[in-house]
Protein backbone atom coordinates (compact mmCIF):
# COMPACT_ATOMS: atom_id res chain seq x y z
CA UNK A 1 0.00 0.00 0.00
CA UNK A 2 1.79 2.88 -1.33
CA UNK A 3 1.69 6.55 0.92
CA UNK A 4 1.64 8.30 -2.74
CA UNK A 5 2.96 12.19 -3.16
CA UNK A 6 3.13 14.36 0.30
CA UNK A 7 0.67 16.53 -0.83
CA UNK A 8 -1.84 19.15 2.03
CA UNK A 9 -5.27 18.11 0.33
CA UNK A 10 -6.34 14.91 1.77
CA UNK A 11 -7.21 13.03 -1.40
CA UNK A 12 -9.54 10.41 0.83
CA UNK A 13 -11.35 11.58 3.51
CA UNK A 14 -13.32 8.54 5.86
CA UNK A 15 -16.04 9.49 8.22
CA UNK A 16 -17.95 8.03 10.95
CA UNK A 17 -21.28 9.85 11.44
CA UNK A 18 -22.20 9.76 14.57
CA UNK A 19 -24.32 11.66 16.56
CA UNK A 20 -27.96 11.20 15.01
CA UNK A 21 -29.40 9.60 17.98
CA UNK A 22 -28.14 11.97 20.78
CA UNK A 23 -29.11 15.25 18.34
CA UNK A 24 -32.67 14.00 18.06
CA UNK A 25 -32.98 12.94 21.67
CA UNK A 26 -31.82 16.19 22.89
CA UNK A 27 -34.97 18.26 20.91
CA UNK A 28 -37.62 15.36 22.23
CA UNK A 29 -37.80 13.83 19.00
CA UNK A 30 -37.25 10.05 17.44
CA UNK A 31 -34.10 8.82 16.43
CA UNK A 32 -35.02 8.12 12.61
CA UNK A 33 -35.56 12.52 12.50
CA UNK A 34 -31.33 12.76 13.79
CA UNK A 35 -31.02 9.86 10.88
CA UNK A 36 -33.09 12.62 8.29
CA UNK A 37 -30.72 15.03 9.05
CA UNK A 38 -27.93 13.41 9.54
CA UNK A 39 -28.36 12.61 5.58
CA UNK A 40 -28.68 16.14 5.02
CA UNK A 41 -25.57 16.30 6.67
CA UNK A 42 -24.09 13.59 3.99
CA UNK A 43 -25.07 15.89 1.02
CA UNK A 44 -23.47 18.86 2.60
CA UNK A 45 -20.34 17.03 2.82
CA UNK A 46 -20.78 15.66 -0.78
CA UNK A 47 -20.58 19.17 -1.68
CA UNK A 48 -17.91 19.86 0.15
CA UNK A 49 -15.79 17.54 -1.45
CA UNK A 50 -16.54 18.24 -4.63
CA UNK A 51 -16.07 21.90 -4.44
CA UNK A 52 -12.45 21.02 -3.32
CA UNK A 53 -11.52 18.28 -5.58
CA UNK A 54 -11.41 15.72 -3.02
CA UNK A 55 -10.87 12.47 -5.14
CA UNK A 56 -12.77 9.42 -2.46
CA UNK A 57 -15.28 10.15 0.22
CA UNK A 58 -15.74 7.01 2.40
CA UNK A 59 -19.17 7.18 4.95
CA UNK A 60 -20.14 4.88 7.65
CA UNK A 61 -23.60 4.68 7.01
CA UNK A 62 -24.15 1.35 8.54
CA UNK A 63 -21.82 -0.86 10.59
CA UNK A 64 -22.47 -5.03 11.18
CA UNK A 65 -22.68 -4.58 14.50
CA UNK A 66 -25.69 -1.76 13.69
CA UNK A 67 -28.18 -4.86 12.72
CA UNK A 68 -28.52 -5.25 16.35
CA UNK A 69 -30.07 -1.90 16.67
CA UNK A 70 -34.26 -1.66 17.86
CA UNK A 71 -36.06 -3.46 14.98
CA UNK A 72 -38.08 0.01 14.36
CA UNK A 73 -34.30 2.03 14.03
CA UNK A 74 -33.11 -0.59 11.54
CA UNK A 75 -36.32 -0.64 9.55
CA UNK A 76 -36.42 3.05 9.27
CA UNK A 77 -32.42 3.71 8.53
CA UNK A 78 -33.21 1.06 5.61
CA UNK A 79 -36.45 3.23 4.53
CA UNK A 80 -34.04 6.10 4.38
CA UNK A 81 -31.44 4.66 2.23
CA UNK A 82 -33.75 3.02 0.38
CA UNK A 83 -35.35 6.90 -0.59
CA UNK A 84 -31.53 8.22 -0.75
CA UNK A 85 -31.27 5.52 -3.74
CA UNK A 86 -34.11 6.54 -5.45
CA UNK A 87 -34.07 10.55 -5.24
CA UNK A 88 -29.82 10.41 -5.41
CA UNK A 89 -28.58 8.37 -7.85
CA UNK A 90 -29.64 11.10 -10.94
CA UNK A 91 -28.34 13.78 -8.98
CA UNK A 92 -24.42 11.73 -8.64
CA UNK A 93 -24.90 11.36 -12.35
CA UNK A 94 -25.55 14.59 -12.86
CA UNK A 95 -22.74 16.07 -10.85
CA UNK A 96 -20.23 12.82 -11.44
CA UNK A 97 -19.95 11.22 -8.40
CA UNK A 98 -19.19 7.38 -8.76
CA UNK A 99 -21.05 5.58 -5.81
CA UNK A 100 -19.72 2.45 -4.64
CA UNK A 101 -20.88 -0.02 -1.78
CA UNK A 102 -18.59 -2.09 0.62
CA UNK A 103 -19.92 -4.26 3.71
CA UNK A 104 -21.91 -7.48 3.21
CA UNK A 105 -24.57 -6.61 0.71
CA UNK A 106 -26.10 -10.10 1.02
CA UNK A 107 -28.00 -9.01 4.47
CA UNK A 108 -29.96 -6.48 2.73
CA UNK A 109 -33.56 -6.64 1.22
CA UNK A 110 -33.62 -7.70 -2.63
CA UNK A 111 -35.44 -3.76 -3.57
CA UNK A 112 -32.53 -2.22 -1.38
CA UNK A 113 -29.86 -4.66 -3.03
CA UNK A 114 -31.25 -3.67 -6.45
CA UNK A 115 -31.11 -0.55 -6.04
CA UNK A 116 -27.63 -0.66 -5.03
CA UNK A 117 -26.52 -2.04 -7.82
CA UNK A 118 -28.16 -0.06 -10.16
CA UNK A 119 -26.58 3.09 -8.45
CA UNK A 120 -23.03 1.42 -8.64
CA UNK A 121 -23.71 1.00 -12.42
CA UNK A 122 -25.16 4.51 -13.27
CA UNK A 123 -22.42 6.38 -12.08
CA UNK A 124 -19.38 3.48 -12.74
CA UNK A 125 -18.33 5.67 -15.52
CA UNK A 126 -17.84 9.17 -13.16
CA UNK A 127 -14.54 10.51 -12.28
CA UNK A 128 -15.40 13.92 -10.02
CA UNK A 129 -15.52 12.11 -7.19
CA UNK A 130 -16.02 8.17 -5.63
CA UNK A 131 -18.47 8.34 -2.90
CA UNK A 132 -18.03 5.54 -0.60
CA UNK A 133 -20.83 4.06 1.56
CA UNK A 134 -19.63 1.86 4.13
CA UNK A 135 -22.73 -0.74 4.47
CA UNK A 136 -23.09 -3.71 6.97
CA UNK A 137 -19.59 -3.10 6.97
CA UNK A 138 -17.01 -4.12 9.77
CA UNK A 139 -13.37 -3.90 9.52
CA UNK A 140 -12.65 -7.35 10.99
CA UNK A 141 -14.98 -8.76 9.09
CA UNK A 142 -13.50 -7.13 5.90
CA UNK A 143 -10.06 -8.77 7.09
CA UNK A 144 -11.57 -12.16 7.51
CA UNK A 145 -12.79 -12.39 3.79
CA UNK A 146 -9.72 -11.01 2.50
CA UNK A 147 -8.20 -14.06 4.82
CA UNK A 148 -10.61 -16.59 3.35
CA UNK A 149 -9.77 -15.06 -0.67
CA UNK A 150 -5.69 -15.98 0.29
CA UNK A 151 -6.46 -19.17 1.59
CA UNK A 152 -8.87 -20.34 -1.68
CA UNK A 153 -5.70 -19.00 -3.80
CA UNK A 154 -3.63 -21.31 -1.45
CA UNK A 155 -6.19 -24.40 -2.23
CA UNK A 156 -6.49 -23.83 -6.00
CA UNK A 157 -2.91 -23.51 -6.11
CA UNK A 158 -2.95 -19.56 -7.45
CA UNK A 159 -0.69 -18.68 -4.77
CA UNK A 160 1.73 -19.96 -2.46
CA UNK A 161 1.48 -19.58 1.30
CA UNK A 162 5.03 -17.85 1.52
CA UNK A 163 3.94 -14.88 -1.13
CA UNK A 164 1.54 -14.03 1.58
CA UNK A 165 2.12 -10.65 2.40
CA UNK A 166 1.01 -6.69 3.32
CA UNK A 167 0.58 -6.05 -0.77
CA UNK A 168 -1.05 -10.13 -1.01
CA UNK A 169 -3.49 -8.74 1.83
CA UNK A 170 -4.00 -4.96 1.24
CA UNK A 171 -5.10 -6.43 -2.47
CA UNK A 172 -7.87 -8.23 -0.97
CA UNK A 173 -9.50 -5.75 1.47
CA UNK A 174 -12.03 -3.07 0.49
CA UNK A 175 -10.89 -0.14 -1.00
CA UNK A 176 -7.58 -1.94 -2.50
CA UNK A 177 -7.68 0.63 -6.06
CA UNK A 178 -8.45 3.59 -4.53
CA UNK A 179 -5.80 5.36 -2.33
CA UNK A 180 -5.93 4.75 1.42
CA UNK A 181 -7.96 7.39 3.12
CA UNK A 182 -5.68 10.33 4.41
CA UNK A 183 -7.89 11.75 7.11
CA UNK A 184 -10.33 9.84 9.27
CA UNK A 185 -13.19 12.11 11.29
CA UNK A 186 -15.32 11.22 13.36
CA UNK A 187 -18.17 13.40 14.95
CA UNK A 188 -20.35 12.90 18.09
CA UNK A 189 -17.38 12.97 20.53
CA UNK A 190 -16.61 9.63 20.40
CA UNK A 191 -12.92 8.88 20.28
CA UNK A 192 -12.39 5.35 18.81
CA UNK A 193 -12.35 3.59 15.64
CA UNK A 194 -15.37 1.61 16.33
CA UNK A 195 -14.24 -1.73 13.57
CA UNK A 196 -14.38 0.91 10.64
CA UNK A 197 -11.56 0.47 7.90
CA UNK A 198 -8.96 -1.12 10.20
CA UNK A 199 -6.48 -2.52 7.67
CA UNK A 200 -6.75 0.83 5.50
CA UNK A 201 -6.70 3.45 9.01
CA UNK A 202 -2.94 2.32 9.27
CA UNK A 203 -1.20 5.40 8.56
CA UNK A 204 -4.55 7.55 8.04
CA UNK A 205 -4.50 11.18 10.43
CA UNK A 206 -7.78 11.06 12.54
CA UNK A 207 -9.12 13.91 13.99
CA UNK A 208 -12.21 13.80 16.16
CA UNK A 209 -15.17 16.53 17.19
CA UNK A 210 -17.81 16.87 19.82
CA UNK A 211 -19.91 17.72 16.70
CA UNK A 212 -23.04 15.58 16.25
CA UNK A 213 -23.41 14.48 12.73
CA UNK A 214 -26.73 16.39 11.81
CA UNK A 215 -24.76 19.63 12.58
CA UNK A 216 -21.41 18.60 10.43
CA UNK A 217 -21.23 21.21 8.37
CA UNK A 218 -18.43 22.91 5.74
CA UNK A 219 -16.73 24.80 8.49
CA UNK A 220 -15.96 22.06 10.95
CA UNK A 221 -15.06 19.88 7.22
CA UNK A 222 -12.63 23.19 6.73
CA UNK A 223 -11.35 22.66 10.28
CA UNK A 224 -10.33 19.57 9.45
CA UNK A 225 -8.70 19.91 6.51
CA UNK A 226 -6.79 22.36 7.84
CA UNK A 227 -5.86 20.46 10.70
CA UNK A 228 -4.69 18.16 8.63
CA UNK A 229 -3.00 20.29 6.57
CA UNK A 230 -0.59 21.56 9.59
CA UNK A 231 0.40 16.95 10.46
CA UNK A 232 3.26 15.77 9.28
CA UNK A 233 2.88 12.01 8.24
CA UNK A 234 5.82 10.16 8.57
CA UNK A 235 4.96 6.51 7.98
CA UNK A 236 7.21 5.91 10.36
CA UNK A 237 10.56 7.83 9.21
CA UNK A 238 12.38 10.99 10.79
CA UNK A 239 11.25 14.25 9.99
CA UNK A 240 14.39 14.74 8.41
CA UNK A 241 13.85 11.81 5.94
CA UNK A 242 10.76 13.50 5.32
CA UNK A 243 11.82 17.15 4.59
CA UNK A 244 14.20 15.49 1.23
CA UNK A 245 11.52 13.63 0.76
CA UNK A 246 9.29 16.09 0.00
CA UNK A 247 12.07 18.01 -1.76
CA UNK A 248 12.30 14.85 -4.11
CA UNK A 249 8.60 14.69 -4.69
CA UNK A 250 7.50 16.91 -7.46
CA UNK A 251 4.25 18.56 -6.10
CA UNK A 252 1.11 17.95 -8.07
C1 LIG B 1 -24.72 6.96 13.99
O1 LIG B 1 -25.43 7.79 14.88
C2 LIG B 1 -25.34 6.95 12.68
C3 LIG B 1 -25.87 5.86 12.04
C4 LIG B 1 -25.85 4.51 12.63
C5 LIG B 1 -26.53 5.97 10.73
C6 LIG B 1 -25.89 6.90 9.75
C7 LIG B 1 -26.90 7.25 8.75
C8 LIG B 1 -27.06 8.46 8.20
C9 LIG B 1 -26.17 9.62 8.44
C10 LIG B 1 -28.24 8.62 7.32
C11 LIG B 1 -28.05 8.83 5.89
C12 LIG B 1 -26.92 8.16 5.25
C13 LIG B 1 -26.84 8.02 3.91
C14 LIG B 1 -25.59 7.45 3.32
C15 LIG B 1 -27.94 8.42 3.00
P1 LIG B 1 -26.11 7.15 16.18
O2 LIG B 1 -27.48 6.75 15.82
O3 LIG B 1 -25.23 6.04 16.68
O4 LIG B 1 -26.10 8.36 17.14
P2 LIG B 1 -25.96 8.30 18.75
O5 LIG B 1 -24.56 7.84 19.05
O6 LIG B 1 -26.19 9.72 19.13
O7 LIG B 1 -27.03 7.38 19.24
Amino acid sequence: MSSGPITSLPRHIAIVMDGNGRWAQRRRRPRVIGHRAGARAVDRTIDFCLERGIEVLTLFAFSSENWGRPRDEVDALMKLFMGALDREVGEMQRRGVRVRFIGERSRFSPPILERMQNAEKATEGNTRLTLVIAASYGGRQDIAAAARALAEDVAAGRLRPEQIDETAVGARVALADLPPPDLFIRTGGDTRVSNFLLWQLAYTELWFTDTLWPEFDAAILQQAVDDYARRERRYGLTSAQIAVQATETPSE
